[in-house]
């Protein structure tokens, strides 16, 4: 029987947390933080104070679902970075503890790893298809944008990542001028889709290799809105779907042209295994860069990888199953480990 692990995510907005059986779901409990709506973005402090308050009855919730009592739980695996320190602090002073309560290990997982291994989750009554070693995943989320190399659970190598902003961050800034509340990326998805996405066009960045940067196209954005809205106060409200649909696809061109080359022109893959290309992140939830990378996986004869929208953004589910994986090497960490707020790669 493998072991049952208990993980728990608290690096930004969600608290979540999540027991898996080996690689399997047994359950996924998320508290979204609605207080930052109102801010336009997350607010830090508040976000430490809401995992505070939801830390407790969402693990109960988990291991409640989970069907089994806590004492059959082998392991405490916890988002270490990074993300904000406050929040970090929450979700691993918690899992210390936990740990110590229950003499059982603890284990410490990254989170921008623990999204590329949200790939192999499975659901009790199903199989998932898998990737295999090597494979390309581009990472998308509000913080970060990398093209990653996977060669193992844990030897990744960031190919190209953003200077600047990241690809969630362009949706969520670009949703804020257009007038949307916060997180604007899944707002910006649900109008694209009545919209006509040539209508509008936006400077696209001129970066060398397979780095990204996005901050020039949220300028741009912004320039353009500010002289229309001085020929017409209700351009955006015409507009709405159209420039949604507009912005959306040149975010989608943008990450999909250096995606397409880093797996064609690089060595990632021996000449005997298949193209393995996966998306993950918050913002592979978005239904065009869903369907981007199936159409370009069908062209050029890649397999692709689209996790479940449920495990695109944060959620305690992925942080457990990277937790599963270093268990079974036996890489355990120390009580006195410390959060990092700042990407280690
Ligand atoms: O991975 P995630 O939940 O948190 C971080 O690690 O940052 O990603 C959150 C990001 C936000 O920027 C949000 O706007 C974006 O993912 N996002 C989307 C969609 N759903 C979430 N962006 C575009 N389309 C979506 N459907
Ligand atoms: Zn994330």
């Amino acid at each position: 029987m493998p072991p049952f692990i208990l993980g728990i995510e608290s690096s930004c907005d969600d608290t979540s947390a999540s027991v898996v059986n080996g690689t399997t779901v047994l359950s996924n409990v998320t508290a979204n933080q609605e207080v930052h709506k109102e801010f336009g973005g997350v607010v830090p402090e508040l976000a430490s104070r809401a995992h505070q308050q939801n830390i407790v009855p969402v693990i109960e919730a988990a291991i409640r679902r989970a069907n089994i009592g806590k004492n059959q739980l082998a392991a405490v695996a916890f988002t270490q970075g990074p993300g904000l320190l406050g929040s970090l602090l929450v979700g691993s002073s918690f899992a210390k503890s936990f740990a110590m309560g229950l003499s059982i290990p603890l284990i410490e997982v990254d989170h921008m790893q623990a999204h590329i291994l949200a790939h192999f989750l499975q659901q009790p009554d199903q199989a998932n298809a898998i990737p295999s070693f090597p494979f390309v995943c581009l990472t998308v989320s509000g913080g970060h944008t990398q093209i990653v190399l996977v060669r193992d659970y844990f030897t990744m190598e960031v190919l190209g990542q953003t200077i600047d902003d990241a690809a969630g961050e362009a949706f969520d800034k670009t949703a804020k001028i257009l007038g949307l509340p916060y997180p604007g990326g899944p707002i910006i998805d649900k109008l694209a889709a009545e919209g006509d996405s040539s209508r509008f066009s936006f400077a696209r960045p001129k970066i060398a290799g397979l780095d990204y940067s996005f901050s020039g196209l949220k300028t741009s954005i912004l320039y353009f809105i500010r002289d229309e809205l001085k020929r017409d106060p209700d351009f955006i409200e015409k507009n709405k779907n159209d420039l949604c649909a507009s912005i959306q696809k040149t975010i989608i061109d943008i990450l999909m042209i250096k995606l397409k080359i880093a797996v064609t022109s690089s060595i990632q893959y021996p000449a005997s295994s298949a193209f393995d290309v996966a998306i993950a992140g918050g913002v592979s939830a978005n239904s065009a860069l869903r369907k981007a990378l199936t159409e370009m996986a069908k062209e050029e004869g890649w397999n692709a990888f689209i996790p479940p929208f449920e495990y695109t953004t944060d959620n305690a589910a992925m942080i457990a199953i990277a937790g599963y994986f270093k268990f079974l090497k036996g890489e355990f960490a120390r009580q006195s480990t410390i959060s990092y707020a700042r990407s280690r790669w």
